[in-house]
């Protein structure tokens, strides 16, 4: 395995021990690196409503495009169950829109199983910016209009 997949997937089963799911008691981890070499990790964090619940993919990848990136190179998710579980739907169309098909996606769990896949695996024809064609704007400057 890579040092930085594993430094990866260290920092998601990190992120875990944060999780907030009381509701499901599922605690799931993930980390996201960008192309710029840094990492952003998250926990699930869950809600009385329980709709209102975050994946922690998708507080991994959000955290990294608030800090203005949009390239992210390699996730990692760490759960507790074996096999180790993979991004849901949601997460995975999340992730497609900031990564390429070839982008590796490890999974882990707490015994040390490791489960290395692809993007392209878990979402094959994505639904990314491109496919808008025309319609497909480069994103608006800040500071302008
Ligand atoms: N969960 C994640 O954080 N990531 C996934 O990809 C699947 C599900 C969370 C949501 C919820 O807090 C708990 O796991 C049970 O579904």
């Amino acid at each position: 395995m890579p040092e930085d997949l594993e430094e990866l997937a260290a920092r998601a089963l990190a992120a875990r021990e944060a999780a907030y799911a009381p509701y499901s008691r599922f605690l799931v981890g993930a980390a996201v690196r960008t192309r710029d070499g840094r990492m952003f990790a998250a926990g699930n964090v869950e809600n009385a409503s329980y709709g209102l619940t975050l994946c922690a993919e998708r507080g991994a990848i959000l955290q990294a495009v608030s800090a203005g990136i949009r390239e992210i190179v390699a996730l990692a998710v760490a759960t507790a169950t074996s096999p180790p579980t993979a991004p849901c739907g949601a997460c995975r169309q999340v992730l497609a829109e900031f990564a390429a098909d070839d982008c590796p996606v490890l999974l882990v769990n707490l015994e040390g199983e490791k489960r290395l896949i692809t993007l392209g695996d878990l979402l094959p024809y994505a639904f990314r910016p491109s496919d808008l064609g025309a319609t497909f704007c480069a994103e608006p400057r800040h500071g302008r209009g």
